[in-house]
């Protein structure tokens, strides 16, 4: 059983109270849909709209089971406690977290609800595997109401440095939810290093490297969690079949052609959040025009910034930021014909995407914090052309992966990053594909179905409830 905080599908509520749905995307739906697939198991999750009740219901061959959540549950636990506390703080506070102690009722009353539904879903025995930083409270609420599952918990974005985490005026109850898993996954070793520190500072319990020991106040068995890194991966297969296909090359010659044919096409993929560096990575290509070394002719950057969490204040403020900084771009350095960047504020199907991959020249991926970034992933598997450039932040999970390979940069070093994007603008061929080769090798055979069994792997061959004295 998956508990993660969306079901991998949407709903919508028509004018005549007919409900419908559609898949919903995202990285961890892209991951595990096909595990669940083969596993016959259950998902629960939330249906992204506002009092919607629904019974449990088969769709693409997994038992779906939706949670309710009322306009202000999504207001204080998804907006507030999840996207404006929780997401501010394990980014490196690039944005100041909010602390408020009525968000943080609602997403303990929300996690209860969440543990609730898997123990009532769950088989005698079975293995639930709870999913990211909306739903840390989980595991422990779960093992209380059913001791005999076997409880995994992967958090898909970073765990801060103890310094950082201990903000959190609640830290230690998260720390104890987490800790109700067997295995708690991260997607780097520095994650699982910072987890295991803030156990040691903030709890009772013992560490020795990877193991934490939990001693049962009541005199009974205690038990042990492990804490390690499984950085997770994507469907690398569709992807290169997706930009194999002749219709997909073709829109990718469309697109360029729609361009004006530039010799150098910059591709940025994200959803609209500040996390992601994009003011950072448009103010470097805007000076790149202003000091000549790129001009609107030879050059062009799409941007594809994906609408999201549109209710909370610091995306609002991004997007203005953004569109005001494009504009000015714009204004000063296009042409008739030449426009300096092509911003576009949608969400685009995996066909679209492939062909865009296809078409980039440059993937910039300049992430000031990220868990892993997927999208510089789906662009060297949709590259069997052995061709294209990926810059890619320091600050990512995939930089520690893919390295060398990728050209790092530091987004908080604008000077820096524009030698590096006017160097990938005239990278040689040759060399393209020396490095494109090298970083092909690494996530074509990491398909995300070896990152899910492996974690599963793990969790399994665990020894349950281990007794010690
Ligand atoms: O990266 C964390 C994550 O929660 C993903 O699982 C998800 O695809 C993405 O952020 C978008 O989040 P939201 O559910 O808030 O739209």
């Amino acid at each position: 059983m998956v508990v993660a905080n969306r079901l991998p599908v949407d709903f919508t509520v028509d004018d005549d109270g007919g409900v419908s749905w559609q898949r919903s995307p995202g990285g961890l739906v892209t991951a595990l849909e096909p595990v669940m697939q083969k596993a016959d198991g259950a998902w629960v999750g939330w249906s992204g709209a506002p009092d919607l009740a629904h019974e449990p219901f088969e769709a693409d061959d997994m038992l779906l089971v939706p949670v309710t959540l009322s306009r202000s549950e999504i207001e204080r636990y998804y907006e507030g406690f999840s996207n404006d506390t929780l997401w501010p703080l394990y980014h490196d506070v690039i944005s100041p977290p909010t602390y408020h102690r009525q968000w943080w009722d609602a997403y303990r009353r929300v996690n209860q609800r969440f543990a609730e539904a898997a123990a009532a879903q769950a088989a005698e025995g079975g293995v639930v595997w709870v999913h990211d930083y909306q739903l840390q409270l989980v595991p422990k609420m779960l093992r209380d109401l059913r001791p005999d599952l076997r409880i995994g918990f992967f958090d898909h974005i970073p765990f801060p440095p103890v310094e950082l985490f201990q903000q959190l005026p609640w830290r230690k109850q998260i720390v104890e939810g987490l800790l109700g898993a067997d295995l708690v996954g991260f997607q780097r070793g520095g994650d699982a290093s910072n987890f295991v520190r803030a156990v040691r500072r903030l709890t009772e319990h013992t560490t020795r490297g990877p193991i934490i020991s939990i001693t049962n106040e009541a005199g009974g068995p205690g038990r042990h969690v492990r804490a390690a890194a499984f950085p997770i991966s994507i469907d690398s297969q569709r992807f290169d079949q997706l930009a194999r296909q002749p219709e997909i090359q073709a829109r990718a010659k469309e697109i360029r052609t729609d361009l004006g044919d530039p010799d150098v096409m910059m591709l940025g993929v994200d959803r609209l959040d500040y996390t992601k560096g994009i003011r950072h990575r448009i103010k470097a290509y805007g000076e790149l025009l202003q000091d000549g070394r790129l001009d609107v002719e030879h050059a062009t950057l799409v941007q594809v910034a994906s609408p999201s969490r549109e209710n909370v204040g610091a995306y609002q403020d991004l997007r203005e930021h953004v569109e005001i900084l494009v504009g000015r771009i714009n204004g000063e350095f296009g042409e008739l014909g030449h426009s300096a960047i092509h911003y576009l504020h949608h969400s685009y199907p995996a066909e679209e995407m492939a062909a865009l991959y296809l078409a980039a020249d440059v993937m910039l991926v300049t992430s000031l914090r990220d868990g892993m970034n997927l999208v510089a992933k789906e662009y060297i598997a949709a590259r069997s052309d052995e061709q294209g450039v990926l810059v890619l932040s320091e600050f990512t999970g995939a930089a520690d992966e893919l390295a060398p390979g990728p050209l790092l940069v530091n987004p908080h070093d604008i000077d820096g990053m524009k030698d590096i994007i006017a160097a990938a603008a005239t990278m040689d061929p040759r060399e393209q594909r020396r490095r494109m080769r090298r970083l092909r090798r690494k996530v074509m055979a990491d398909d995300v179905s070896k990152w899910s069994e492996s974690f599963l792997g793990v969790l399994t061959a665990m020894p349950h409830r281990t007794t010690y004295v």
